[in-house]
């Protein structure tokens, strides 16, 4: 029989040999999640015995992650600002850069405004549904390529209790949309194809490359996005995407071309170019 800590120790040493740079903290996690408890409620269990049932459900956690399958994936879950989502192969992992477009978005408007906003791309419905969590006045309808991720993103809705606030249906970006709104948000792919083949195996072997890779140096979406964003946003509404960190100086030459009269880029937490926002655009 082995005590929890002893285990959680050999189950760390593993993920640190298989390249994890976390491998303590996430073997809790994914002890907590197989136990069902809080991670920080481990460590009042560290002296306990494990059962063999135990045991083997926590070796095949470990492995799985040890073969570089997201955390996220393997424990079912991921937090995003307020909303504990689901998290499945079906979409891309919710990052915390995105917690901070929404964020961009959110200030954009007074809290009290009554606004439509587009969510173009939702996937897990990450961006959607945590505006319409932050934003009860706020009709939002969120559109994805994908019926795997709009699958997925109708289950969070459920399971967060939003069903009825988030509009979602499959395009191809706009092709079905057909209102105005105040607010168009997206993080749409914008990698290379060799960037994702050399990104870590928790990203390229296991996250859809349609939610990673986009052509022309990862700028064809974003350019769509902002080609006919004009069409469908109300005089005085913004577009606003998530960006690659080096896409900045393309994205002002295509802003200036396409007639917005206000643009402009934001960094993420750590410094790196990572937002863009567009609107006021003249089309003459
Ligand atoms: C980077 S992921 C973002 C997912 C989610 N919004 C998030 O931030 O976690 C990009 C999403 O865009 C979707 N997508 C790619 N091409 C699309 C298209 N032509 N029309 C609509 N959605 C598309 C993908 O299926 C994917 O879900």
């Amino acid at each position: 029989m082995q005590n929890l800590l002893d285990t959680l120790k050999k189950a760390a040493d593993f993920l640190a040999r298989k390249g994890l740079e976390k491998p303590r903290v996430e073997a809790e996690y994914l002890f907590a999640a197989a136990l069902g408890i809080k991670r920080l409620d481990l460590y009042l269990q560290f002296e306990r015995l494990l059962s063999q049932n135990e045991v083997e459900k926590l070796r095949l956690l470990v492995v799985r992650r040890g073969s570089r399958e997201p955390l996220q994936h393997i424990t079912g879950r991921v937090q995003f600002r307020d909303l504990l989502l689901k998290s499945d192969k079906r979409a891309l992992v919710p990052r915390p850069e995105t917690e901070e477009l929404v964020e961009w978005g959110l200030e954009l408007f007074p809290e009290d405004q009554a606004i439509r906003v587009l969510d173009l791309g939702t996937g897990s419905g990450a961006i959607a549904l945590a505006l319409a969590a932050e934003r009860p006045k706020w009709e939002i309808d969120a559109v994805d390529q994908s019926l795997d991720a709009l699958a997925l993103a109708k289950e969070n809705a459920l399971n967060c209790q939003l069903v009825g606030r988030v509009s979602f249906f499959q395009s191809d970006w706009f092709k079905q949309v057909t209102h105005r709104y105040d607010l168009v948000i997206s993080n749409p792919p914008y990698l290379t194809a060799e960037e994702v083949a050399v990104a870590e195996p928790e990203v390229k072997d296991f996250e859809p490359h349609s939610a990673l890779i986009s052509s022309e140096e990862g700028l064809a979406d974003l350019k769509i996005i902002l080609q006919q964003a004009p069409l469908f946003l109300k005089p005085s509404g913004w577009v606003l995407c998530e960006t690659g960190i080096d896409q900045h100086s393309t994205l002002a030459e295509i802003s200036k071309q396409l007639g917005y009269a206000n643009f402009v880029g934001k960094k993420d937490m750590s410094g790196r170019d990572r937002f863009w926002k567009a609107g006021g655009w003249s089309l003459s």
